[in-house]
């Protein structure tokens, strides 16, 4: 792929999934490559996939919530590779609950992580991606960005919270003349371990979810995935869908309107297990 080759690309939560298959790719296109995730033993697969590769990499334990400590990593990566292109904020967990049954801590889990962990990358290394005269933002919503489901609160607001601050801050960035590109990425179903690694309030068993998440919603490989947004990236894109049903829930809500929501509510009510 052209236009990464000396790019120096930061990727959170690439321990796993989507991130893992960005970071290799993004290897494979010549980029320098800094890795993060909570998930240490995770990141170390990435890690050696990436030298196999014989890309220059930089892998950290960060986890996204950290606002201190992401900056500071910000500064250590600049330091290490001499400047930084670009950020995926990728990094993300999944939480199913119906609000009158999760609890307040759920919810702030979901947008500490989803939401804030975004703004947190964002905002850390904006300065340096400015600084060096070709930058690019890409922040990982979902398809639940674009559409709210039952049972997944939490993660729609997450998820459309990351999609209003990246389209704003893409205005903002042509609006300053900034040298700096801004694409939101919205995933439908990727097979990873997303829904395996989910939590769910009590009376839900996540692994049951997780089966019909992996047997029938998830469609598209991380490695496609990875493609199509470096693809959007390279681009310069402003919003890329991942996926078929992607593009197919995208098309319904925009021809529905807000009459998706009767459509879905009962067609998820009957697939969803009942928690209260
Ligand atoms: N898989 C899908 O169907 C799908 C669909 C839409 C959007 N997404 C989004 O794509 C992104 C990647 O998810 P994935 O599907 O690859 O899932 P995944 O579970 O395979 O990978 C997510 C990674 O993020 C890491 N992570 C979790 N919390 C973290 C934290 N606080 N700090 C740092 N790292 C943390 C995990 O350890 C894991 O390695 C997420 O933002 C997710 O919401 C996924």
């Amino acid at each position: 792929m052209e236009g990464f080759a000396g790019k120096v690309a930061v990727v959170t939560g690439a321990g796993s999934g989507i991130g893992q298959a960005l970071a290799v790719e993004l290897a494979r296109s010549g980029a320098k490559v800094a890795i993060s995730d909570v998930d240490t033993e995770g990141l170390a697969v990435t890690e050696a996939r990436l030298k196999a590769i014989g890309a220059p990499v930089k892998a950290d334990r960060l986890d996204v919530t950290e606002r201190e400590a992401f900056e500071i990593y910000a500064d250590a990566v600049k330091a290490h590779f001499g400047k930084v292109n670009q950020i995926y904020n990728n990094a993300g967990i999944a939480f199913t609950g119906d609000i009158e049954v999760c609890s307040y801590k759920d919810i702030e889990r979901v947008m500490d992580v989803d939401f804030w962990g975004v703004v947190n990358g964002t905002k850390a290394f904006l300065p340096h991606l400015i600084e060096s005269g070709d930058g690019h933002v890409v922040n990982v919503s979902s398809l639940f960005g674009l559409f709210s489901v039952p049972g997944q609160s939490a993660y729609n607001a997450a998820k459309f919270a990351v999609r209003g601050f990246t389209e704003a801050l893409r205005q903002e960035m042509m609006a300053a003349k900034r040298p700096v590109k801004v694409t939101a990425v919205h995933p439908g179903g990727i097979k990873t371990a997303i829904a395996r690694n989910a939590t769910a309030v009590e009376g839900i068993d996540p692994q049951e979810l997780a089966k019909v998440f992996d047997k029938k919603l998830a469609s598209t490989t991380p490695e496609k995935a990875a493609k199509v947004i470096l693809d959007a990236v390279r681009k310069n894109k402003a919003r890329v869908l991942v996926g078929a049903d992607a593009k197919a829930l995208d098309i319904i809500v925009r021809i529905t309107g807000s009459g998706y929501q009767r459509l879905f509510s009962s067609m998820i009510a009957k697939a969803l297990p009942k928690v209260h």
